[in-house]
């Protein structure tokens, strides 16, 4: 093992599989069902001016409810970008813990509630706080880099946020000026970063259950049966389905890919729920799943991460009604992990990578 990389710990990993395979899946709804509460949640939104903020992975009809009632469905930068800069009461955050847990950070006066608070993220719980800040006490000369999917006491670490949709830039700009970089949690996503820039990172070696089952084998196999297909990848893939892509980036970059290339065909290697959006963008292109089964192994989470899935219609309205499932943080963390978050917002829109209100 390099001593540029710090490996998680085989209890974690069995602890994320366990969560991972324990999380709960919404029960399947009537369509008169799923009218009903369609129609109970727009009615609470208004009356409690509230705003949905959806990540393009939960079920599509949340995303679609999202976009319908002047919400928004995004990756994790923008519904970061768009909670900061609402003017709504209360924002309903669809996706997981980290994502409800940078709104409240960013907009500590809004009530922030999520259809269930136990929607966590492998990456997240692979990054235990006191954990990674022995790590980086051990390299003080270095600037601490986390990507968005960790705690707020992660972040309150750290030097810089970044997420897939800006961490070369962010990167690219640190390097520029000498610095020398911790990166964490993602491991494949830290060393994408490191090829494009040609810095070398202290890595912390978390993992996505989601994107770490992408196989290069069975891609390429696939790829050989559609060669008039591009391969989409996530960079929270391993290195070797990365190099079999013709474009890689964030949820954003991949779904523009779709809409605006000529070709007509995509294997995407990322969570299926962007789909929805693809196809709302490009209704005629066909889109395949990239290969999570090999000959030897099968697959878990099944290019569907299985704590994204647990925001449904019911748990939606539910918590809209009681307002309980909401997310609290303790004051002096927020302002200390706040540094970060803005730090990264700030260059983001500097640099046009978001919208500016
Ligand atoms: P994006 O920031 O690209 O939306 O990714 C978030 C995520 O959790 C991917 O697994
Ligand atoms: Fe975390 Fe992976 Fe799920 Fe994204 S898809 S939230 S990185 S576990």
């Amino acid at each position: 093992m390099s001593t540029s990389q710090q490996q998680i710990p085989l209890q974690l990993v069995g602890r994320i599989n366990q969560l991972a395979a324990q999380a709960p899946l919404p029960s399947p709804l009537s369509a008169e069902d799923k009218q009903q509460l369609k129609e109970r949640i727009k009615l609470l939104l208004k009356q409690r001016n509230a705003q949905i903020v959806a990540h393009y992975y939960v079920d599509a009809e949340l995303q679609a409810l999202a976009e319908e009632t002047g919400g928004i469905v995004a990756d994790s930068l923008e519904m970061a970008n768009f909670g900061a800069q609402s003017n709504a009461d209360m924002l309903v955050v669809c996706g997981v813990r980290f994502m409800g847990e940078t709104a409240k950070m960013l907009s500590p006066e809004k009530v922030v509630l999520m259809p269930d608070l136990n929607a966590t993220c492998s990456l997240d719980v692979g990054c235990p706080a006191d954990e990674f800040a022995a790590f980086c006490a051990h390299h003080p000369d270095h600037t601490v880099v986390v990507y968005a999917n960790t705690s707020v006491e992660v972040k309150a670490i750290a030097d810089w946020v970044v997420t897939s949709g800006n961490a070369l830039q962010i990167v690219r700009h640190l390097k520029a000026q000498g610095e020398k970089i911790i990166w964490a949690p993602d491991q494949h996503l830290g060393h994408w970063i490191e090829k494009e820039t040609g810095i070398e990172m202290l890595r912390w070696m978390g993992h996505c259950i989601v994107h770490d089952e992408f196989k290069a084998f069975e891609l390429e196999q696939l790829k050989r049966e559609h060669p008039d297909a591009k391969v989409l990848v996530h960079p929270e893939s391993a290195e070797s389905v990365v190099a079999l892509a013709d474009v890689v980036g964030s949820t954003k970059v991949l779904i523009n890919a779709v809409q605006t290339l000529p070709d007509q065909k995509f294997i995407v290697a990322t969570d299926h729920g962007i789909f929805y959006k693809m196809r709302q963008l490009a209704p005629h292109k066909k889109l395949i799943v990239a290969p999570t089964d090999s000959k030897t192994t099968q697959c878990i989470s099944c290019a569907h991460c299985p704590w994204m899935a647990m925001n449904g219609l019911q748990n939606l309205a539910d918590v809209l009604e009681k307002c309980d499932q909401r997310i609290e943080i303790d004051e002096a963390i927020r302002v200390k992990a706040l540094r970060s978050v803005e730090r990264m917002l700030d260059f983001s829109r500097a640099q046009g990578l978001v919208k500016v209100k």
